[in-house]
């Protein structure tokens, strides 16, 4: 069993994509089993909304349904999952903040496991236009098919 927990500002555009997208992955591999998957956000300002209509719209676009309803990240989230994944430099250093020292969560950041692709973070699409949700995309569907690989074994 390995548990994920994927992090970013709002936990309403990628984050919640990067989810979506990694449990489509585990269920077309009929691994359900092997995974808990969620995800967070290190801001509570939308707690309890879904996920941002432009990124449900791209999503749709691509075949992908964001069911996730945002929430904040907690210090029991540390203990509870294996992995947590950042998706921006900003995210990361939130994170390793918040981190308690007897964690056992790994912290990493969503753009190690890119293999087709070489950028440093996913990119916060909340304030610019549609192409910066469709690279979101992009980078998830890679990333994903990358961290599935890394951990599949396990
Ligand atoms: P996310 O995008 O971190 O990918 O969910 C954002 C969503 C909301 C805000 C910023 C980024 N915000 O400032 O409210």
């Amino acid at each position: 069993m390995v548990s994920v927990l994927f992090i970013c500002l709002g936990n309403i555009c990628r984050s919640p994509m990067a989810e979506t997208i990694f449990r489509d992955i585990v269920e077309k591999e009929g691994k359900e089993s092997s995974y808990k998957i969620d995800s967070a956000g290190l801001i509570s300002f939308h707690e309890g909304e879904s996920a941002d209509n432009r990124m449900r719209n791209f999503a749709y676009q691509r075949g992908y349904r964001i069911t996730h309803i945002s929430r904040p990240v907690k210090t029991q989230d540390f203990y509870d999952f294996d992995m947590i994944i950042g998706m921006d430099d900003d995210n990361m250093s939130k994170l390793r903040r918040l981190r308690p020292d007897d964690a056992k969560a790994e912290l990493h950041k969503m753009t190690e496991y890119l293999r087709n692709m070489d950028e440093d973070e996913v990119p916060d699409p909340y304030y610019g236009g549609a192409a910066g949700f469709t690279h979101v995309i992009d980078l998830l569907e890679d990333a994903c098919r990358g961290l599935y690989e890394n951990t599949c074994n396990k």
